[in-house]
């Protein structure tokens, strides 16, 4: 079978990949040359475990294509995936201005029954506008449908995520088209990966549903830590108890700074939108939210707590990142603290593993880039974790407090045991403990 994934951000390039690895051909499409040029040489332009790996093997094997040519591209394949990106606009609803330039060359170059698929998140009734626009602009009367396959990749663990997925969602209208989908992902099967099939508008609300229920499960436990805080409470053992209740689960219920990145933080606001599009006020999004931007804040308070008036304080800071494994700062809840530490007279020296490069336009000029934690720590007032990248939670403690002017550590991702530091004579502050 032919594909094409048109798009090869994130989504797009995971998606396009690892359908070359199922054995299908896969063209990926992006209007930017230079980065289709770097992906036919092998050149990932972002940061993703194995990605590399699975791009090179299926270049090799002349399953994978890059190209600029979007026309071609579609004239030749039976399932289209769109995966162009939807960016908020500045009301808060989703631009869909590139899904609807793409089906308008979709209408153009529809020769034969297509299947079209949305992959990026897109808001409820995206499907049903891309229906609208093929039909009215396809020059021949073809026919075709469209489908919704929402993604649910990690970043950091993007492929194993699609390889090895918790369920695969395919919302369509028509028996042909679920069909086609289905035997897109003959490997599954074998791996008996659960399939919801349903229609197009309940698979465009499962994405928004399930990421804003992970932010939700974020924003809880943090308010649960700021219970703990006050009232001489463990959020770890609260969290572990709650968690062995299988009603409940225990995953996502770590306490930190708040929920980062590319998705929870767009997709929890762009629900909020669709519930008002139907006039519902969805007031529990509402707070969610809220409670994510005031953790930073009152990481900020912790940290001001810890070593006194921030003025002319040198402020150590590992991990930029929204979380590990990753160089993604979109909405990382490191990169506000750090904006906030600078405006309130902090000099900070920061580390990151590989976020520094695309962290440094989005911090205040001050921000001094060091080149390891200890670095980072040497001179510093306190030393403080933003993310939990592994090689944080393995350091020299002795080293640190030695390199450190004062011996304070503020951990916001809970890597360390407090009473450990505090026995190496350290003064520890952490999340809920
Ligand atoms: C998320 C969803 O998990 C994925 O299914 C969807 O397709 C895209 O959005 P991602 O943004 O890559 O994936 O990261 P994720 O691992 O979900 O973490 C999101 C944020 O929540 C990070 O900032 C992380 O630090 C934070 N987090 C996560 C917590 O603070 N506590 C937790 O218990 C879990």
């Amino acid at each position: 079978m032919n594909i094409c994934v048109i798009g090869t951000g994130y989504v797009g390039l995971v998606t396009g990949a690892c359908f070359a690895d199922f054995g299908v051909n896969v063209t990926c499409v992006d209007k930017d040359g230079e980065k289709i040029k770097k992906l036919n040489h092998g050149e990932i332009p972002i940061y993703e475990p194995g990605l590399k790996e699975i791009v090179d093997k299926n270049l090799r094997e002349k399953r994978l294509f890059f190209t600029t040519d979007i026309n071609e591209s579609i004239r030749k394949s039976l399932v289209i995936f769109i995966a162009v990106g939807t960016p908020p606009r500045g009301d808060g609803r989703a631009d869909l201005s590139y899904i609807e330039d793409v089906s308008r060359a979709i209408a153009e170059n529809l020769n034969g029954y297509k299947v079209i698929v949305t992959k990026s998140t897109v808001p409820v009734g995206t499907g049903k506008l891309i229906e609208k626009i093929i039909s009215e602009e396809r020059r021949q009367g073809h026919l075709f449908d469209v489908a919704s396959n929402p993604e649910f990749l990690r970043e950091g663990s993007a492929v194993e995520d699609f390889m090895r997925p918790d369920r695969v969602v395919i919302g369509a209208r028509n028996e042909q088209a679920i069909a086609i989908l289905r035997d897109l992902y003959t490997p599954l099967y074998l791996i008996e990966t659960p399939f919801v099939v349903t229609g197009l508008e309940t698979s465009e609300l499962i994405k928004y549903a399930s990421n804003a229920f992970l932010a939700l499960k974020i924003s809880f436990i943090n308010e649960i830590a700021n219970v703990c805080e006050k009232a001489g409470a463990d959020v770890h053992v609260v969290a572990k108890a709650m968690g062995l209740d299988r009603r409940i689960g225990p995953k996502f219920l770590h306490p930190g700074p708040g929920y980062g990145g590319s998705c929870l933080p767009k997709d929890t606001a762009a629900l909020l939108n669709i519930a008002k599009g139907v006039n519902y006020d969805f007031k529990l999004m509402d707070a969610v939210m809220a409670v994510n931007l005031n953790q930073r804040k009152l990481m900020l308070v912790k940290i001001k707590d810890a070593v006194g008036k921030l003025k002319g304080k040198t402020i150590g800071v590992l991990g930029l990142t929204f979380k590990p494994n990753t160089d993604d700062v979109r909405e990382s809840p490191a990169i506000d603290i750090i904006n906030g530490l600078i405006k309130e007279g902090a000099i900070v020296r920061a580390y990151d593993p590989a976020g520094m490069k695309n962290a440094a336009s989005l911090i205040a000029d001050k921000a001094i880039y060091c080149k390891d934690s200890y670095e980072a720590a040497e001179g510093s007032d306190c030393l403080v974790i933003a993310t939990e990248w592994n090689q944080f939670r393995i350091l020299d403690m002795e080293r640190v407090k030695s390199l450190l002017k004062r011996p304070v550590v503020v951990d916001l991702r809970n890597v360390y045991e407090p009473d450990a530091m505090r026995k190496m004579g350290f003064e520890y502050k952490s999340v809920g403990r």
